[in-house]
Order: structure tokens, then C-alpha cells, then sequence
């Protein structure tokens, strides 16, 4: 079976966590367990970006030391990974002596190859992007993406020549059309790279706080080039057996548009540089926003979502995260959209049909699921359905279409819902069909049971749940997937998502509702 390797960005330390960060985290969790459920061995890395400007001036601002503000915030960003019920395989921290000392080699390898050379650097910097701008670049003298203000550095640094790999990285995005994805951002990526690329500076005199030149003490590794080759020297110290042969070239790095430029051009440059193999795509995500604009620590207009989480639990905001906002395009957040959907999709499409459905095994068959005369999938109106379905969402967490296999998922929870309404099993029940309702109510188990696979990667507690009221809980072992893979164990293999597999003399458990009602 094949591997797969996914990560989040580190993310700063300047300030807390916000619903953004949670928001990759989460994708990439998604992502991650349907490849476990595929049966695939993954690696799936997450962590902090603790050097670098910015975090030094938090630190600075509490009267504290960057190493102590670094190690309070850290904590707190694993907390968000816990909170959303993420299954990371590492956590790495860029102050991890491991992390900086793989750095110092792979900038030597680097200098050894002959791209890094010293020169002088002034320009306008904008600490909260960790960049240099040019005044073109500047909106109104502001930074684009911030709002605030750049100011002027002069320095001697070290430089590495980007602009010997304009023509190796053009020639890599022509042969690896989907080496950026969605499309637009591989164009947007390109069109820069064909702009003409200038050599960028590596090194920082004035900044103590961060990983030290190897052959110059007195200067310290820029903080970009520090954390984009996290997503290498994680798989030389985290726990596990031959991570790097295994797991690299990454699969996925995702990321929002912010980040881009560094992942798309610098990162593939240094791999070159160093000799390692680039990796196999970038998925850029769009921006959550609040009042139209894009959420930021630095802009400090930031949705808390960890009141909802603490309130309802992460299944709710992961549903809601790929529901709301079409996956991979910007779009906006907020707590009214988020408690309409979990009343309309949650509380009543999923929640309902589970609930109403075990009620109806439990009243008209003493709660074991009927085995119909007819078990073949030609047997059911609604086999083929579900069976499309499974396929296409399927296919579509395959291509990173989250909000596009969430919406048909969603196809399969309604289709139910009307069979339920279409079938009437009361009256059935009435009539003493006894045949008709055996089919109705084993087609509901059996359309909720295949649900239960599908909506794993997004839902995974909910999933527990589905799994016990429908009798499952004991068979989720016997699926292939991963399910030795961490928090993955009880994960159903993605190969059971097929009409038909309800195992014989299944008893339901009652229970309370799934979604309680959000009453305002
Ligand atoms: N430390 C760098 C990344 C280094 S990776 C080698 C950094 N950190 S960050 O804390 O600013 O995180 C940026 C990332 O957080 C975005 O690319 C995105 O993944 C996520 N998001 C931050 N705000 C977001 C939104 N408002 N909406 C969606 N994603 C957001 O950049």
C-alpha cells in the first residue's frame, strides 16, 4: 500500500491561536484519516514556527525572553490540534535542537553546491510576514497583506542565488501541472517565476533570535528558510522507522494564499539546491473571513472557535469549517451561520435520521436490524445511489474537493430522509407488510452504516457514535484501514463503504440525540 505525507505550516508563536490555524490544521486531519482509511500508511506533521523577528518582538513586549515566551505559547497550539481532534504523527518546534542542527547541514549542502554568497541588503521589511518588500509592492506605503507599515533594514547578509533556479523551477511547474493546486494558484505561482526571480538574503545580522550561520556565528538563519525545512527534518527525529525514505517527498504541504510564494518558489529551490525531491503538491486553501476581511493575528479581527468547540465538540466545527466555505476559495465565518447549519444539517438532517431510524428497528424488531429477502444491492432503491455516492466523495477527497464530498454526502442524508418519508414504515407496520418494512428499515441501517464510513474523515466522533447506536462499535476493527495509526484505530476502512455489508443479527442501542437543538 502507499504512503502519504501531509502538513500544515508551522505556525508563529507571536500570539495565540485563532480559528484560521484550526481551520488547516483540521483540513489536513481530514485528509489524513481518509488516507488512513484507504488503508495507506500516513505521516501527518503539524508544529511551530518559534524563531524569527516577530516572535522576538512578542517577547520583548511581555519582558520576557523569546525561549520563554515561545515555550508558553506552544502549548497552546497543541491544544488546538487536541481540540479539534486532529491525529498529527509529530509536533515538531523549530527550537528543537534536532530541527537546528538538520538546518545548519542543509544550508551547508547548500553553500557547498555553490548557491549562497554574501552581499548587502536594504529594503523595506515587513516583520509580520518575515519579508522584504519593494515599494511597488507596498499599498498606500503599507504592506498588502498586514496593513502596517515596513520598516527600513540595511545589513550584511547572505544571499541565496534563487535566480539560478528560475529556469529548474519554471521546467518543474510545466512537467507538474498540478504540482500547486487549485489551478489558479499553480498560474498565480508561474507568472511569478516567470516575472524573473531575484537572489534573496538568508541570514540576519541584527536578529539574535534564531538558528546561527554554521560558518558565521554572528548571524542567524532567516526565519523562512528555518521553517520550511521543518517538513524534512521532522522525518529525521520523530518517532517512527525510516520516515524519510518513507514519507518523502511530501504529498501535501497545505497552506492559505498568504504563504504561497515561500512554499511554491523558495521551498522548491532549496530542496534543488540541496539535492532532495520536490514535493509532490501544494494545496492552497482559501482565507476564513470576518466582516470581509481576511482574519489576522496582526489585524487582531479573529473568530474564537474554541467557545463552539468546548460547547458542541470539534465534529460540529469541522463539519461547519468545509460546509460554510467552499474548500479552497475565501469565504466567510461567523457564529449565526454556524449554529443555522449544525440546527438544519446536523440536528436535523443527520441527527433525525439516525435517531428516528434505531427508534424504528427498536420498536418493530425489538431492535435487530431485519435481514431482507432480497439482500443483493438490486434489492434496494437506493443501492446504486449510495454506491455513486461513495465513489464520487471518494474520488473527491482524493482531488482535496472537501466542501464537494461533504455536499455529497449530504445527497445520500437527504436521499434518506425522503425514503423515509416515501416508505412510511409506520404504516407498513399498519398494514402488516412485514417483508416492505424489513427492507425499509434494513436499507436505513444499512444507508446510515455505509454514512458512517463516509463521514469518518470530517466527523470522527460522530462516526463512534453512528457506529455504536447501529451495533457496529465491535466491527470497526475489521475494516484495512490504518488502524494501528494513532487516534485512527477506530476508523472504518474506506473499502466497507459498499451497499450491502451490514453483518447478520446487528442489534441497535438507543440513545440520546446526536445533535441536540441549539435553542436561541
Ligand atoms: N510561520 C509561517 C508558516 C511557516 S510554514 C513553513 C506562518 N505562520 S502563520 O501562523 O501566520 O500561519 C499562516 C497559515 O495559517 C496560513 O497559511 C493558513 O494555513 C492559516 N491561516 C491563518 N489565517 C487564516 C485565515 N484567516 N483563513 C484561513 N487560513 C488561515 O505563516
Amino acid at each position: 500500500m502507499g504512503t502519504f505525507y501531509v502538513t500544515t505550516p508551522i505556525y508563529y508563536v507571536n500570539d495565540v491561536p485563532h480559528i484560521g490555524h484550526a481551520y488547516t490544521t483540521t483540513a489536513a486531519d481530514v485528509v489524513a484519516r481518509f488516507h488512513r482509511q484507504r488503508g495507506e500508511e500516513v505521516f501527518f506533521l503539524t508544529g511551530t514556527d518559534e524563531h524569527g523577528n516577530k516572535v522576538e518582538q512578542a517577547a520583548t513586549a511581555r519582558g520576557i525572553s523569546p525561549r520563554e515566551h515561545a515555550d508558553q505559547m506552544v502549548g497552546k497550539f497543541k491544544e488546538v490540534a487536541r481540540k479539534v481532534d486532529a491525529t498529527n504523527d509529530f509536533f515538531i518546534r523549530t527550537t528543537d535542537p534536532e530541527h537546528e542542527a538538520f538546518v545548519q547541514r542543509f544550508v551547508e549542502r547548500c553553500r557547498d553546491r555553490g548557491d549562497i554568497f554574501e552581499g548587502s541588503y536594504s529594503g523595506l521589511y515587513c516583520s509580520a510576514c518575515e519579508a522584504y518588500y519593494t515599494e511597488e509592492n507596498l499599498v498606500d506605503g503599507l504592506c498588502p497583506d498586514h496593513g502596517t507599515e515596513p520598516t527600513f533594514m540595511e545589513e550584511k547578509n547572505y544571499f541565496f542565488r534563487l535566480s539560478a533556479y528560475q529556469e529548474k523551477l519554471a521546467a518543474h511547474y510545466r512537467a507538474h501541472p498540478d504540482f500547486v493546486r487549485p489551478r489558479h494558484r499553480y498560474n498565480e505561482a508561474l507568472s511569478f517565476i516567470e516575472q524573473g526571480l531575484d537572489d534573496i538574503s538568508i541570514s540576519r545580522a541584527t536578529l539574535k533570535w534564531g538558528i546561527s550561520v554554521p560558518w558565521d556565528e554572528s548571524q542567524v538563519i532567516y526565519v523562512w528558510v528555518d521553517a520550511l525545512i521543518n517538513y524534512l527534518s521532522a522525518l529525521h527525529y520523530a518517532p517512527g522507522d525510516d520516515l524519510l525514505q518513507r514519507f518523502w517527498p511530501a504529498s501535501y504541504h497545505m497552506m492559505a494564499q498568504d504563504i504561497l510564494k515561500f512554499h511554491g518558489i523558495i521551498w522548491p529551490a532549496l530542496l534543488m539546491s540541496a539535492g532532495y525531491e520536490l514535493p509532490e503538491h501544494l494545496f492552497i486553501h482559501g482565507y476564513l473571513k470576518l466582516g470581509g476581511e481576511k482574519m489576522s493575528k496582526t489585524r487582531g479581527n479573529v473568530m474564537d472557535p474554541f467557545p463552539l468547540i468546548e460547547r458542541y465538540g470539534p465534529d460540529p466545527f469541522r463539519f461547519y469549517c468545509f460546509r460554510e466555505v467552499n474548500f479552497g476559495q475565501d469565504g466567510m465565518v461567523g457564529e449565526e451561520s454556524f449554529k443555522a447549519r449544525y440546527n438544519s444539517e446536523l440536528a436535523n438532517d443527520l441527527g433525525n435520521l439516525l435517531s428516528r431510524s434505531v427508534s424504528m428497528i427498536g420498536k418493530y424488531r425489538d431492535g435487530v436490524v431485519p435481514m431482507p429477502a432480497d439482500r443483493a444491492p438490486s434489492g434496494s432503491p437506493l443501492a446504486a445511489e449510495a454506491g455513486r455516492v461513495a465513489v464520487t466523495a471518494g474520488d473527491q477527497l482524493e482531488e482535496m474537493d472537501l466542501s464537494g464530498a461533504l455536499d455529497t454526502i449530504w445527497e445520500l442524508v437527504r436521499r434518506l430522509n425522503r425514503y423515509v418519508e416515501e416508505q412510511a414504515p409506520w404504516k407498513q407496520a399498519k398494514t402488516g407488510d412485514e417483508s416492505a418494512l424489513d427492507a425499509t428499515l434494513y436499507d436505513l441501517a444499512e444507508g446510515l452504516r455505509l454514512l458512517s464510513v463516509l463521514l469518518y474523515p470530517f466527523m470522527p466522533g460522530t462516526v463512534t457514535v453512528m457506529r455504536e447506536r447501529l451495533g457496529l462499535a465491535g466491527a470497526a476493527a475489521g475494516g484495512t484501514s490504518g488502524a494501528a495509526v494513532g487516534q485512527g484505530a477506530t476508523a472504518p476502512g474506506w473499502d466497507e463503504a459498499v451497499w450491502g455489508r451490514m453483518p447478520e443479527g446487528v442489534t441497535v442501542v438507543q440513545g440520546g440525540s446526536l445533535f441536540p437543538r441549539i435553542e436561541e
